[in-house]
């Protein structure tokens, strides 16, 4: 079993260390934690210094133990690729051993996107998180979690590869990723397959996006869909989804098993409030105070709810104190809207070159986004091309023309950086540490991403 390195008060407990399954690491960690938070605390108790919080107190107190690990001065910025740059390299190819199937075609299909590479933002978020939570306060450590392997089955092997009948030869392979390179010591086994995991939900939701969208293009090359046609598209989303829940009931922790399942139901959630584009069912809509909230609430759950239940869940899995775990919550949701309104601007200000896929689709699609939407607030004429999803000849050109001479454009980008920058305050009791900079990077990124 691995342990992360802790350095405090001379005491080292290496990565490479073996613990028996009778020590659990986490517990250990967390007793040395303690103490040492308890011990440091003391200095900072509100009662001596006023207007630190326990919370803030306990992360200097944190910082002044972890001096060793690497922290970025507040203010400057560092490469979030660089941080955990190793930890992706090998993403791809432990996603790639999860999706491994006996069936060579649905093998070739289940693999498709993991091709191309992808901008991995959900997984580069949880990794971070990861790290940077692992300096913050930790929750009282109530009872040890199993010493299992992630990689461990619950059920035995011949009922999980059992077959119907028993002579087929496509028989499962278990969904197994061992990790034979030295990863980052702050970064659990289970974080990092649960960011495998967010990669996972994520792939198989443009797989079944690009069929609902008739996509022809993604990551620069030809879509799922085109390639195999829409049935093997959609079975090949199922198919990870399946080993994602597999992996995801092997981190044997229920509270993220629930967290990550809503997550899929969210999803599909968010992709049939889309299926309208106003609350209100009418050829003819105006808007009112519910539209941006009808919105919003869409891009939560189509979009940011995944980057804030898997940052939770990441907090979670590290034994993160509440406050901790609410603040990397928070952190996820409000960067997770920000990306979205960023996404749904480029549609109207990139080209399709740029964008690796074609540009303006949203229109195109019928769909009403947050360009439009502040563009109609001041052109009610907008209401019938709306409710008609702009299916009449020249109704996407007039639209256009109406969002690019409107503020509808520069009020998404505002709105994407209000959330962006609560996104930074929320993790500003982080004790300072590379990871928690390039958290904050990332927000900036998301504002300035081109693609
Ligand atoms: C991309 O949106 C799509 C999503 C963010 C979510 C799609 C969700 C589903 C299809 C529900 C089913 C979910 C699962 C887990 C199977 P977009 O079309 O705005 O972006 P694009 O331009 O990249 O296609
Ligand atoms: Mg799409």
């Amino acid at each position: 079993m691995k342990a992360r390195t802790v350095s405090a008060s001379g005491l080292q407990l290496s990565s490479r260390t073996a613990v028996s399954s009778s020590i659990c690491w986490q517990c250990l960690r967390n007793d040395l934690f303690s103490n040492q938070v308890q011990l440091q605390s003391r200095k900072y108790h509100p009662s001596r210094r006023r207007n630190v919080s326990p919370f803030g107190a306990a992360v200097s107190a944190a910082q002044t133990i972890f001096k060793g690990l690497p922290s970025a001065p507040p203010g400057v910025s560092v490469d979030p690729l660089r941080i955990v740059g190793k930890e992706l390299k090998f993403l791809t190819k432990n996603i790639r051993q999860l999706l491994g199937s006996g069936h060579p075609t649905l093998d070739k299909v289940a693999k498709y996107y993991t091709r191309s590479e992808g901008k991995h933002m959900r997984p580069l978020l949880v990794l971070l998180m990861s790290q940077a939570t692992a300096l913050a306060p930790r929750r009282k450590h109530t009872d040890c979690k199993t010493s299992a392997s992630i990689d461990e089955s619950i059920t035995s092997h011949s009922v999980l590869a059992d077959t119907n009948p028993d002579t087929n030869p496509l028989a499962a392979r278990s969904a197994e990723a061992k990790y034979d390179f030295e990863g980052d010591e702050n970064i659990l086994p289970s974080q990092r397959r649960l960011a495998e995991i967010t990669e996972l939900i994520h792939t198989a939701s443009l797989l079944h996006d690009d069929v609902i969208d008739n996509a022809v293009t993604r990551r620069s090359s030809s879509s799922a869909n085109l390639q195999f046609g829409n049935k093997m598209a959609v079975l090949a989303g199922d198919f990870l989804l399946g080993r994602a829940s597999v992996a995801l009931a092997r981190l044997r922790d229920p509270e993220v098993t629930e967290l990550l399942a809503t997550v899929i139901a969210n999803l599909v959630e968010g992709e049939f409030m889309q299926l309208k584009n106003t609350s209100q069912d009418e050829s003819n809509p105006v808007f009112t105070d519910d539209t941006i909230s009808y919105y919003l609430q869409k891009t939560y759950l189509k979009t940011a709810s995944l980057i804030s239940k898997s940052c939770r869940a990441s907090a979670l899995l590290g034994d993160g104190a509440p406050e901790v775990v609410e603040a990397a919550y928070s952190y996820g949701r409000n960067l997770g809207l920000a990306f979205q309104l960023v996404d749904d601007m480029l549609d109207y200000t990139v080209s399709g070159t740029e964008l690796g896929k074609p540009a303006g689709a949203d229109l195109e699609l019928g769909l009403a986004t947050a360009p439009l939407l502040f563009a109609w607030k001041t052109n009610p004429e907008l209401g019938p091309l709306v409710g008609r999803k702009f299916n009449q000849e020249g109704d996407i050109q007039r639209a256009r023309e109406i969002v690019h001479r409107s503020d509808g454009v520069e009020k998404t980008r505002a709105l994407a950086q209000e959330y962006a920058d609560r996104a930074v305050a929320a993790i500003s009791q982080f004790p300072d540490s590379e990871a928690k900079a390039g958290l904050i990077e990332m927000c900036d990124k998301t504002m300035k991403r081109r693609k």
